[in-house]
């Protein structure tokens, strides 16, 4: 098979809503990608998953959903795929096609710009589905629904995501002057009151890197999910959550990360995972916080709990709808008076 032409689009951007037309936008421009090569605990994941498990790529034909410059779609030619097909609807493919070609992939990679939900695949099942689909919060983006509608198409029985399992996970931390730097700031802008801003300001998720020793409590695994079984409702969760305080120190919200795992092509082999936590290398994914408007005062063992409720906005459906409602229940001298219950909105766009 030769390369395609990939200056025709099996989507006309015109169609899109003017949501999805943003959403492409952002991935046409190469410094995007840069940063998502440039990440390599991200990028070499996705490099050890795949050459460690040549034997499940030996042969195959694989689909990279959203291949952006194409980088996983070469490493699954260089694992020994039989061929692999890119699919993105980005004009970034007119980059990853000189690069394929550049790189003596012409023959075993073939790319097709649209979105994966349009174009006419060359063939009618595959064996593997690759793609890099997580943003922020893991979930922000909506593109994991894209990866489901691949495998609900085009993956064989029994045929494998790489990767196949993430979880979200939660920790209590202390971060209060940051906090306030960021509100306070706008209570006088060059003298003016800005205040106006501050409902906005807190109602965002904050993505940020955390230092681990602001991360002050035990953590919570929120959700997992599992590629291989999950469905796009799901992807619309309520989850409990419960910490405990490490130490005596103020709670000024949660701290969010995911991890990733990849499948194993033998039974007893380590699968290549990874996290995007304070306590794990820096990924551009960096933390997603989410501040309270009470700062909770924790003595050691302290128990702070509730429940977050996680859904694609109605107006955006790549924006997120989080609110996470929350129960301080201190023990020992002066509990009553530290006791704080509250709920906290937050629109992730
Ligand atoms: C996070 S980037 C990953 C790029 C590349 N796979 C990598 O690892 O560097 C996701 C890519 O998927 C593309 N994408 C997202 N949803 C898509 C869809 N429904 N159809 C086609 N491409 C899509 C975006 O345009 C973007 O280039």
């Amino acid at each position: 098979m030769s390369s395609t032409d990939v200056a025709a689009s099996a989507t006309k951007k015109e169609n899109l809503n003017e949501f999805d037309q943003h959403y492409f936008t952002s991935y046409d421009h190469y410094g995007i990608h840069e940063e998502m090569l440039q990440d390599t605990v991200r990028t070499m994941s996705y490099k050890n998953a795949i050459m460690q498990n040549k034997d499940f790529f030996k042969d195959k034909i694989v689909l990279d959903v959203g291949c952006g410059t194409g980088i996983l779609s070469m490493f699954a030619a260089q694992a020994g795929a039989k061929h692999v097909i890119g699919v993105d609807m980005s004009s970034i493919i007119e980059m990853a096609q000189k690069v394929i070609d550049a790189n003596g992939f012409s023959d075993k990679i073939t790319l097709l710009r649209g979105k994966l939900e349009d174009v006419v695949l060359p063939y009618d099942k595959v064996d593997i589905i690759v793609s890099e689909w997580m943003g922020y919060f893991l979930l922000y983006e909506s593109m994991l629904d894209t990866v489901l509608y691949a495998r609900d198409r085009y993956l064989v029985e029994g045929g494998l995501i790489f990767p196949d399992k993430c979880s979200i996970h939660v920790a209590g931390l202390e971060d209060s002057e940051y906090k306030q730097e960021k509100l306070n700031y706008w209570e006088n802008v060059y003298g003016f009151d800005y205040s106006c801003f501050i409902p906005l300001i807190k109602q965002e998720p904050l993505v940020d890197t955390v230092n681990a020793t602001a991360v002050n409590t035990t953590r919570s695994q929120l959700i997992e999910f599992d590629l291989n079984t999950v469905q796009v409702k799901d992807l619309a969760f309520e989850s409990k959550f419960e910490v405990q305080a490490k130490r005596q120190d103020v709670i000024n919200g949660l701290v969010s990360w995911f991890d990733i795992e990849f499948p194993v092509s033998k039974k007893g082999t380590k699968p290549v995972v990874f996290s995007t936590g304070a306590h794990a290398g820096y990924t551009h994914w960096k933390q997603t916080v989410f501040y309270f408007d009470n700062d909770l005062e924790a003595e050691v063992g302290d128990v702070l709990k509730g429940t977050l409720i996680c859904a694609p906005d109605k107006r955006n459906n790549r924006d997120m709808d989080v609110s996470i409602k929350y129960d301080f229940v201190p023990k020992g001298p002066g509990a009553d008076q530290r006791a704080v219950s509250g709920e906290a909105r937050f629109l992730m766009h």
